[in-house]
């Protein structure tokens, strides 16, 4: 087991679900389902919600409970410990995500020295996984669907990099990231990963079903029109 003193996104039972989004309506209605541990950002997110990042951040820290993890943009060591040591003053449970470079790995080693929560983003490799547990990440984020437009199997590198941290006992937490639909984050769930992130119409897609609704429309057809039980 690794002996961290080093952030680690609060330990919880089971996996833990973020929403991959900066659209404060839908991170309400979904938090509704009471399912959501937290939300992921991006640049892109953020540019698509028309919002600044710093924004972005606090708008979703005042909504839900859990961490909010906002993306540096600097490409360089100096540029990416500044911005996020500064994302830590924009709300309490902000993590940093920093992009698998070499500056960004030499950023982590720095922040993990601070104490300040990051981990590392846009995981394309094994290698990249290994490099962000052994500087004892606060999480690591493969890329499921863009590995799968890449011509690889997005779903079985995340099984990998589960597995090997299991077998080490790294503590980085593997959160599976660019999810596109139900059948990916099945087959996650199924590997046993620690977390998920998944865009809100993912998540709205794993509550409907045919046979339900089905289901449902019998037992509402047999009671007919005598009224609710509580009310007999
Ligand atoms: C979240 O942390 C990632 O930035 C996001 O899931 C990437 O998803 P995309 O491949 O759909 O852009």
């Amino acid at each position: 087991m690794s002996v961290a003193s080093f952030y680690h996104i609060e330990d919880m039972r089971g996996m833990k679900l973020y929403l991959d989004t900066a659209d404060r309506d839908r991170i309400t209605e979904a938090a509704r389902l009471g399912v959501v541990d937290g939300v992921t950002t991006n640049p892109s997110i953020v540019t698509a919600a028309g919002l600044g990042y710093r924004e972005a951040v606090t708008a979703i820290a005042d909504v839900v409970d859990g961490p909010v993890f906002a993306q540096v943009l600097a490409d360089d060591v100096e540029g990416i410990v500044r911005e996020a040591r500064g994302y830590q003053e924009w709300a309490d449970d902000v993590v940093a995500k920093i992009p698998a470079t070499r500056p960004g790995f030499e950023a982590l080693a720095r922040l993990r020295d601070e104490d300040v929560p990051a981990g590392t983003t846009v995981v394309f490799s094994i290698e990249q996984a290994v490099l962000a547990a052994k500087n004892d990440a606060s999480f690591v984020a493969p890329y499921v669907g863009r590995l799968d437009d890449a011509g690889e199997d997005g779903v079985d590198t995340v099984r990998r990099i589960q597995h090997i941290y299991d077998t080490y006992g790294f503590e980085t937490e593997v959160l599976a990231a660019s999810v596109r639909n139900t059948t990916q984050a099945v087959s996650l769930y199924e590997a046993g990963v620690d977390a998920v992130t998944l865009s809100p119409d993912v998540l709205d897609d794993h509550v409907p079903h045919p046979k339900t609704d089905e289901g449902v429309a019998g037992f509402e057809a047999a009671w007919g029109d005598r009224g609710s039980p509580i009310d007999e």
